[in-house]
């Protein structure tokens, strides 16, 4: 296995990060389908957007859409796949997004185990999110692991760092940033992922990933 830290990992992968083999990436659209709910009219944030796998379906559903990664090959890939759609991306840090005017919704989908703390991503998330607005986070479920850091398995034979978050952690961040957590939801692999993928049969009982919903409190 080949270490590259996170960003370096996702200019490797980027050409080849659409291939639509992953199941977490199967599981985690499916449940967060359930959950995105109407957002046509909305003014939407992904951060963390790779791609475009949800920039573009949210764009398509009529929603104003920003998306924001820290890699610009992820971004010219997002900028490729989303040809016709009006769709504005820009190269920051989670932590760091330079962006004024708050949105309807925040969505921080499969990025967050990449980071050491909770605390800067979800005050940016906190801070871009109008008072009443909504902010959803899934990612790889972590809380299980022994240690607090763990070099995971990421495309072919390369590994990158991942970061344990516990529920707690999350609980803890989100008090801190003004945002309530409304609902939380287990992802786990349904009967076709796993008819496809045999060996990942126990994950159709133990999740895979979370899908955290929050609101943002008024001050
Ligand atoms: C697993 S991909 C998920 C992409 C997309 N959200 C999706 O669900 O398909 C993680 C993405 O997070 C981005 N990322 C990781 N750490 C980041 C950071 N600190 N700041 C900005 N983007 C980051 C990576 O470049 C990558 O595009």
């Amino acid at each position: 296995m080949t270490y590259l830290p996170a960003r370096k990992l996702y200019q490797e992968w980027a050409a080849t990060y659409d291939d639509p083999s992953n199941p977490l990436i199967e599981a985690e659209s499916k449940v967060l389908a359930g959950i995105l709910g109407e957002v046509a009219g909305k003014k939407v944030l992904d951060l963390g957007c790779g791609t475009g796998r949800h920039a573009i379906l949210l764009a398509k559903a009529g929603a104003q859409v920003t998306g924001v990664d820290f890699s610009d090959e992820m971004l010219a890939v997002a900028r490729s796949n989303s040809k016709g759609l009006e769709i504005t991306f820009l190269n920051a840090e989670l932590g760091a997004v330079p962006l004024e005017e708050p949105f309807d919704l925040v969505l921080c989908s499969l990025v967050l185990s990449h980071v050491p703390d909770l605390l800067p991503a979800m005050k940016e998330m906190s801070r871009l999110t109008r008072p009443g607005g909504r902010i959803i986070i899934t990612d790889l479920r972590t809380d299980h692991w022994f240690r607090k850091t763990r070099k995971i398995r990421k495309f072919g034979n390369y590994v990158t760092d991942g970061f344990k978050h516990t529920l707690s952690d999350y609980r803890t961040a989100a008090a801190a940033t003004w945002l309530k957590l409304e609902c939380l939801s287990r992802i786990y692999f349904d009967d076709a992922i796993v008819a496809r993928f045999r060996w990942f049969f126990y994950l159709k009982y133990i999740a895979v990933g979370y899908a955290f919903e929050l609101t943002k409190q008024p001050a």
